[in-house]
Formats: structure tokens, sequence, C-alpha cells
């Protein structure tokens, strides 16, 4: 199975997603909580990871929606650190179809490239086996050119690990760059695993239920949020639709919100110096770190 399906569309589907295109406003950003597959698993009588499987073919028909609809980026759940406490058996089932997926992705980054697809894992990858890393570094950096759409693997992921690990890099990597005064909301944002994506303007859930599960709480204040009960493996192009149809009613209020927050933080931004030489100068070391670690995880990869 690809990462973008060759998905065909229904008359009335097609006829509907221009509607959408031409009459309503787009999301940039829709992320995505792919919940329900062991229910679904348990419903079919398939196996735990055949339903997550089930689930990878969905979300590369949601990736071929986003495409079409002209969504630039999409981020999604795959594997919280929460994860980590599940049956040893059904960890490492999630990692070999990991392994697998992006073992596939590296055969095929000519269709990702013709699309113009680019794939970031967000998420603390050093808490994976060492071969998992290698081979999402290789990943990430073979698509690195793309910039037609985003999409984001979480996976080792939760947000309140990821506003950790933003705190111990401005206090361990900032300490020649900056100083307590320079520390804003808007540079623990900037030293954040998304520090290169607007927040998403849509989350979608799956399964019925309604939390967040520690998953981009930080960046979602601003969001639409839209529940469904149906579970992952099972959505179809409708689901999706209403969810695009609630975003375009609901985004008006928000973005009243929205603006107010981003005055604020432009205000928090001057007040800390952010736009300071030094500060600039230890982002980008921080982006040529992180870069760095990737080169090095896809070179030992490939000895
Ligand atoms: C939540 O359903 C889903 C997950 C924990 C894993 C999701 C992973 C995939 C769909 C595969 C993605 C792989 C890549 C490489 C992107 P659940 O297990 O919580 O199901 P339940 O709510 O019915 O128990
Ligand atoms: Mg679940």
């Amino acid at each position: 199975m690809s990462w973008v399906a060759d998905y065909e569309y229904t008359w009335a589907e097609r006829i509907s997603m221009r509607a959408l295109r031409t009459c309503g406003h787009i999301p940039k950003h829709v992320a995505f909580v792919m919940d329900g597959n062991r229910r679904f698993a348990r419903s079919q009588q398939i196996d735990k990871i055949e339903g997550h499987s089930r689930g990878f073919s969905k979300l590369a028909d949601c990736l071929r929606w986003c495409l079409d609809l002209g969504i630039n980026e999409v981020t999604t759940f795959a594997f919280s650190i929460e994860n980590f406490k599940r049956s040893s058996e059904e960890v490492e089932g999630l990692f070999n179809l990991a392994r697998d997926k992006f073992a596939k992705l590296l055969k095929e980054t000519d269709r990702l490239n013709q699309h113009g697809i680019r794939i970031r894992v967000i998420g603390n990858i050093g808490l994976l086996p060492l071969d998992l890393q290698e081979l999402v570094a290789t990943a990430m950096l073979s698509t690195e050119v793309n910039d037609k759409l985003f999409l984001n693997v979480a996976f080792s992921y939760t947000s309140r690990d990821e506003i950790t690990q933003a705190l111990e890099t401005v206090l361990q990597q900032g300490n020649s760059f900056i100083s307590g005064s320079n520390i804003s909301e808007r540079l623990l944002e900037e030293c954040m695993y998304t520090r290169h994506s607007p927040a998403p303007d849509l989350i979608f859930r799956t399964s019925g239920e309604t939390r967040l599960s520690d998953f981009m709480m930080w960046q979602l204040s601003g969001s639409v949020l839209y529940f469904s009960n149906v579970l992952w493996p099972q959505i179809t192009f409708w689901n999706f639709l209403a969810s695009i149809l609630a975003y375009q009613r609901d985004r008006y209020r928000l973005e009243k919100f929205r603006r107010a927050e981003q005055i604020q933080s432009a205000q928090l931004a001057r007040t800390s110096d952010f736009h300071s030489e030094r500060v600039q100068q230890f982002l980008q070391s921080m982006d040529e770190d992180r870069r760095k670690l990737l080169v090095r995880l896809a070179s030992s990869k490939m000895c």
C-alpha cells in the first residue's frame, strides 16, 4: 500500500469535492487522531496489527483527499509515548508496521516527489529502536526538498514531552546565545518539533473519544475540534467532508480568537527580544544540529 492512495472517486464525491473547493475556505493544516483500530479489529475478528495496517491504508486515502482538496499540511498521531505501555507484542507489531511502511516510502520517493510531499516525523525519536530511527531519518531527508504537502507523522510523541524537550533545548543549547529575559512563549514554540508548521486549523478524532490525549495541546488552542463516532479504519470520504464543512461553519468564531493570540504573541516576542540576532542564531544552530542528527542516523543506516 502506497503512502498516497490511488483513490477512485465516485461521481457524487467528485462533484462535492469541487463544490467544497469553490464555495468555501479550505483549511491549510488538518490533524488526525486515528483512533479505534483495535475496536475495528475486534469487530472484524482480525488481529489488532491488521487493524492498525488497515488504519494505515485509510491514512493513504486521507492523504489523497487532502492533496486533491488543496490542503498543505497534515499531521497524524501514529504512536504516542503512552503507547509504549501496551503489550510488547503490540508495540513490536506497530514498530514492524512502521518499518515496513517507511521502507516502502523509500522505494516510492519518486511518487512522493511527483506530488511534492515532504515527510517529517515529529516526536522523541531517540526512544525508538535504532534501526527505526535510521529509517525515519532517511525518509525525512529523502523528501526534504518537497513543499506542496507536508505530512507530519507524530511517532513517539506526546505534547507534554514536546514542551519538556523544547525547554531542555533552550536550557542546554541556548547557553551561549540567550539569557533568561529572552525566554518567551514564542521562543518555546520555535523549539518544538512543529517549529516550521502553522497551527492546525482543524483536528479530526475518530472513534467517539472526545479527548486530545496529549496531542498538540499547545498548538490546538485556536483550532476547530471535530469528533466522529466512526472507527478510523472505517472512515469514508463523506466523514472527511463533514469535518471540512464543520471547519467552514466554525472558523469565523475562531479567527477572532486567533488574531488576538497573534497580537499577544507579537508583543511578547518584542519584549523578549525574540527577533534579536542572538536568538535567531540560536534557532539556526538548533536547526543545524537537528539536521546533523538526521544525517548521522541516515548514514549509519547505509553502513
Ligand atoms: C489508535 O487506535 C491507533 C494507534 C495507536 C496506531 C495508529 C497507527 C497507524 C494507523 C499506522 C500508522 C503507521 C505509520 C507508519 C504512519 P487504538 O489502538 O487506540 O484502537 P482502540 O481505540 O480501538 O483501542
Ligand atoms: Mg484508542
